[in-house]
């Protein structure tokens, strides 16, 4: 009868953990509005997970735990749209918009009121839901018949498995890859060797469609919806009224949509978002107006491919022409050779531009990129430089194909392409390029945070070969400190003081530091709280680590690799030798958080192109000083950090008076 009790006990606790997390879930994934911390969060799914494991019979479908599926999928079933998913008509000026406006007021009667809505750049899906559960979501494909990517869109978090209300409907939206999301995604593509992805498009599309469900997960993806086409028992007479009941029901819409009576006050959103758009977190390509009421939309009626209610304005691509002077190979620190085009200077979206990565050879080779071509750039994710095509009519004759290095540009040894790998390769463990690059990691902010140890102090450390390996740092002296470039007595000092604090670094620093390859910050940290010490990690089995929530099989098999390496082991031990903690000295992830933190408790936004931060990474170290780091102003807001090109999160911030810091005063800050 214990037994009975205790089980009832467990059901009623696994219910209203669901219940709970589901609901702060909504806040932070649907409302970007999180009321508690993560590691709060992470507290309760951990009983739930335990619980679940207790009593395996209380796993319920819509759990949290059960969004991601386990197997790879053998590919998509293809399914039938029960009504078809249609398309727009495009407009591209205020011309087509009148011509559309006077169509519509011939077709309809009465007065005609506009709804207004963002043009998401990302890919179509509809959701159907019954009795309040998803049981289905699926691509648009060529409109009548989609793949069923159900598996997958459970993953997303902004996608609620459970409605607010038990209702049957079928809902339409857009899933997209917010651009900072993309950004990461590419920078550790690169380092990995792997295709990059052109746009935030085309990395949702590829996400989204990916065969391994655990991928899917590991990707952030979010979701607007925008439509619903079956209505259940809700009661809507217009768009807006739909969208509200979305919200209603705990799905995620986009709020920047507005109601206006005529075509000319449709036109100033446009211009207002035409403006607003680089600084908006997500890439949007147009705005589409949608008559409002569901009765007027019904006189005006279809085309075969699209309603005659509603059409996409589509922006202008921003665009600037420039020419390549220079391709520039450089080497990163896992010998990944990537070539970067240098331009003459040219002012695009709100910056000048002069750089721009070109990936890959075989980027190079399919748009032909010639030194002295005339070419057209643009800023992909609305933020990183990008050359999008060659003006070929203005090529000169004595222009030649790309010379593709076959040798290392630091140390000259060959270069390789790896099986499976787009990138060019330098495998040559001494590279001097990897090396100093190595260095650089090390020292960095989120690894071993050696204050002061510049990017320029350790190519005068490598190239006088005071420091060939990470280790050496911990050897330096007063002596080889003053022999370097603008190092007086007192910055020196300093340095060696910064140098020998980190020795006692908790172990996930140095984790991250030894860049081990596919092990990010976040995995580093996983590692460490799980393991505790360098000694165990080195212990673990490859099973073992995969069973981390979080570390996936292709982590779990670099960090097995790493540590079967004597180069590795004697680095460590060089480490070790010179005092390195080797040990996670915070307690279990909620106590890391430092109290005494000016962030402490303060809501953060971060907005605007940042040059000292990866954002993550911010976000990171912020929410381990305490902050609850958010994607929106409200009135809870407490300091807005704004980097270049700040847009609407800025001026709302003035509007509520909320501290605005710009970087260098939170650098400042964070010192202290
Ligand atoms: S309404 C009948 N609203 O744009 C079609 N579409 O060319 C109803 N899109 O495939 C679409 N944001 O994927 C609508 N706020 C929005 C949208 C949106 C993005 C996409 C959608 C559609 C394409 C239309």
């Amino acid at each position: 009868m214990v037994l009975d009790n205790d089980f009832k006990q467990a059901q009623r606790r696994v219910d209203e953990l669901i219940t709970l997390l589901d609901h702060y879930s909504h806040e932070y994934y649907v409302l970007d509005r999180p009321t508690i911390p993560d590691s709060e969060y992470d507290k309760l799914y951990q009983e739930l997970l335990k619980l679940e494991e207790m009593y395996p019979t209380l796993v319920q479908q819509d759990s949290p735990s059960q969004r991601v599926g386990g197997t790879l999928l053998p590919g998509f079933e293809k399914v039938e749209h029960d009504l078809p998913m249609l398309s727009l008509d495009n407009a591209f000026d205020l011309d087509g918009l009148r011509a559309f406006d006077k169509r519509v007021r011939q077709l309809v009667d009465g007065e005609v009121e506009y709804e207004c809505e963002l043009k998401i750049d990302g890919l179509a899906v509809s959701l159907k839901y019954e009795n309040g559960k998803l049981i289905r979501a699926v691509t648009r494909g060529d409109g009548r018949v989609g793949e069923n990517v159900t598996g997958n869109v459970r993953s997303i978090k902004a996608v609620p498995l459970k409605l607010k209300r038990a209702v049957t409907i079928e809902a339409r939206g857009e899933i997209y890859m917010p651009k900072s999301s993309f950004i990461q995604l590419n920078e550790e593509r690169e380092e990995q060797g792997e295709a990059v992805f052109a746009n935030p498009r085309n990395a949702a599309a590829g996400t989204l469609r990916n065969l391994n469900p655990q991928v899917t997960a590991s990707r952030n993806l979010s979701v607007f919806l925008y439509s619903i086409v079956q209505y259940g028992d809700l009661n809507v007479e217009t768009q807006s009224d739909a969208l509200n009941s979305l919200d209603k029901l705990g799905l995620r819409t986009n709020p920047e949509r507005t109601v206006f009576q005529s075509i000319e006050e449709v036109w100033t959103y446009i211009e207002e978002y035409q403006n607003k758009r680089t600084s908006l977190p997500y890439e949007i390509d147009g705005i589409v107006i949608k008559v409002n009421k569901f009765d007027n939309q019904e006189q005006a009626g279809y085309t075969v491919k699209a309603p005659r209610w509603a059409i996409a304005y589509k922006f202008p691509a921003e665009e600037a022409k420039t020419t390549v002077n220079e391709i520039e190979w450089s080497v990163g620190r896992t010998g990944v050779v990537t070539p970067t085009a240098l331009m003459d200077p040219v002012h695009l979206a709100g910056t000048t531009v002069q750089r721009a990565s070109l990936h890959n050879v075989d980027l190079i080779k399919e748009k032909d990129i010639r030194i002295n071509d005339t070419v057209f750039v643009r800023k992909a994710g609305d933020i990183i430089p990008e050359v999008v095509r060659v003006d070929f009519d203005s090529r000169s004759k004595e222009t030649e194909p790309c010379q593709i290095p076959t040798q290392c540009p630091a140390c000259q040894s060959e270069l390789v392409h790896l099986e499976d790998e787009v990138a060019l390769r330098c495998v040559n463990p001494k590279c001097p390029a990897q090396a100093k690059e190595r260095l650089i990691h090390f020292v960095s902010r989120n690894a071993m945070n050696i204050d002061g140890l510049g990017e320029k102090i350790i190519i005068q450390l490598f190239e006088k070969q005071l420091v060939q390996d990470v280790s050496d740092l911990y050897r330096l002296n007063k002596e080889d400190l003053l022999t370097l470039d603008k190092i007086a007595d007192k910055s020196a000092e300093n340095l060696l003081n910064a140098i020998k604090n980190s020795k006692d670094n908790s172990l996930e620093k140095l984790l991250f530091g030894l860049g081990i390859k596919h092990v990010g910050a976040k995995a580093a940290r996983l590692l460490a709280e799980e393991y505790e010490s360098i000694e165990n990690i080195k212990r673990a089995s490859l099973e073992d680590i995969q069973s981390i929530e979080g570390i996936g099989e292709i982590i779990a098999e670099s960090i097995v690799a790493f540590f079967e390496l004597e180069a590795a082991m004697d680095l460590i031990d060089k480490l070790k030798s010179f005092g390195i903690n080797m040990t996670y000295t915070g307690v279990k992830r909620q106590a890391t958080i430092n109290t005494d933190s000016y962030f402490n408790d303060k809501t953060v936004v971060i907005t605007g192109k940042l040059e000292h931060f990866k954002r993550n990474d911010l976000k990171e170290e912020l929410t381990l000083l305490g902050a609850n780091v958010t994607g929106s102003i409200s009135k809870k807001t407490d300091l807005l950090i704004a980097g270049i090109d700040a847009g609407s999160k800025l001026d709302k911030a003035k509007e509520l008076e909320v501290s605005i810091w710009d970087e260098k005063r939170l650098l400042k800050e964070l010192s202290e």
